[in-house]
């Protein structure tokens, strides 16, 4: 099974051609990402009318770019896959309806792919991951715990009351004079910081619940940088190692409580799994390693490059659907918002009725 994936939804104009073998396993045949960030960076942050022109001009380039290095054409290849959301509306529409277009002309059929449930199922893509395993998914519109128990089957067992990671990330940045995106800003400059010079709150830790809590964090370290004003390059690399070393004490209270609930209603999962764009954070993935040692669970962190944002995660995902025949109408919307559990899922077959096997969640837009 051979599936292009689209990616559109934020600010990476993404292609790529991922085959599924019947086994489960996988080969990525290409994955082109185009990073708008050059454009965004002058505003602090994602423009969204700026990223949605970005993708209408560039993506058909990056679709015919990914098809050459994969060696193959839109004619050969058994699905046509698109994120269809959640994420900035007009970007979504660009790719959702340019992968319409080439379903409708080839006559594949067409997968829209959830973006969450692309980066929660990439430790199959890189690992066959078996299910079920729990997944701590951190980007930048997102922070969750989810139990992963099948393909378009997943309950959330923890979530942010109020930022998510890599907001709190992009927002201190920000705050500290740093380019965007922040994340990766941070982490460089906490390299050379003194992570004990500031001693910033641990909002959540040692609750029995496994939700995070991270915008008394960054309002902390707004205060700290507001009393020793005006900063100096030390106090930057100070306050952003401070401030990463909370966050990663948060995520190991808070992900290890997500696994003692995983595994009082599951049992022992197959696996710790990571992903999205904080996962790309190397102190992260340490405390991740430390957490998954505990609990004597095996620890699949994809690498950095499929961790972010990419095509290949939703070509996957596509070819996940596609095999369970998961397939959409092209009549499908586009969707701003669309929690994990709105995702639809196979359900076993009933005797006589092999038409009823999927089971559609109404969009609610
Ligand atoms: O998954 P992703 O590429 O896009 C979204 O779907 O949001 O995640 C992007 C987020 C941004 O907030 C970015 O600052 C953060 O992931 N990020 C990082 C690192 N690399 C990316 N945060 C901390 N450390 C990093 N190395
Ligand atoms: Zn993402």
């Amino acid at each position: 099974m051979i599936v292009l994936g689209i990616e559109s939804t934020c600010d990476e104009t993404a292609a790529a051609v991922v085959e599924r073998r019947r086994d489960g396993t996988s080969a990525i045949l290409s994955n082109i990402v185009y990073s708008q960030i050059t454009e965004h960076a002058p505003f602090g942050g994602v423009v969204p009318e700026i990223a949605a022109r970005g993708h209408v001009e560039r993506l058909d380039s990056i679709i015919s770019r990914a098809l050459r290095h994969a060696g193959k054409t839109v004619a050969t290849v058994d699905g046509i896959a698109a994120a269809a959301g959640p994420g900035l509306i007009g970007g979504v529409i660009v790719g959702l309806t340019t992968a319409k277009a080439i379903a409708l002309v080839t006559n594949k059929p067409l997968i829209a792919v959830n973006h969450l449930e692309a980066h929660a199922l990439s430790a199959r893509l890189v690992d066959n991951t078996l299910f079920p395993y729990c997944l701590f998914l951190a980007s930048g519109g997102h922070t969750q715990i989810v139990a992963v128990r099948g393909v378009g089957d997943y309950e959330r067992l923890g979530t942010t009351l109020d930022d998510a990671i890599g907001e709190a990330f992009d927002k201190t940045a920000k705050l500290l004079g740093l380019p965007y995106p922040g994340g990766p800003q941070v982490e460089k400059r906490a390299k050379n910081g003194d992570l004990q010079r500031f001693s910033l709150p641990r909002p959540m830790t040692g609750r029995d619940n496994a939700d995070f809590s991270l915008s008394g964090l960054k309002t902390a370290v707004r205060l700290e940088a507001e009393n020793i004003a005006p900063l100096g390059r030390q106090d930057i690399d100070d306050l952003c190692a401070s401030f990463q070393r909370a966050v990663t004490d948060v995520v190991f209270s808070r992900v290890r409580a997500g696994l003692m609930i995983f595994n009082r209603r599951y049992g022992k999962p197959t696996a710790l799994v990571a992903a999205g764009g904080v996962a790309a954070n190397e102190m992260i993935r340490q405390v991740l390693d430390m957490v998954a040692r505990e609990a004597l669970v095996r620890l699949v962190v994809p690498p950095p490059e499929l961790c972010t944002d990419n095509g290949a995660m939703i070509a996957w995902a596509g070819a996940e659907r596609l095999e369970l025949g998961l397939t959409d109408g092209l009549d499908v919307s586009p969707r701003a918002r669309w929690p994990l559990g709105e995702v639809a899922h196979a359900i076993p077959a009933p005797k006589f009725a092999p038409s009823s096997r999927l089971r559609h969640t109404p969009d609610k837009g």
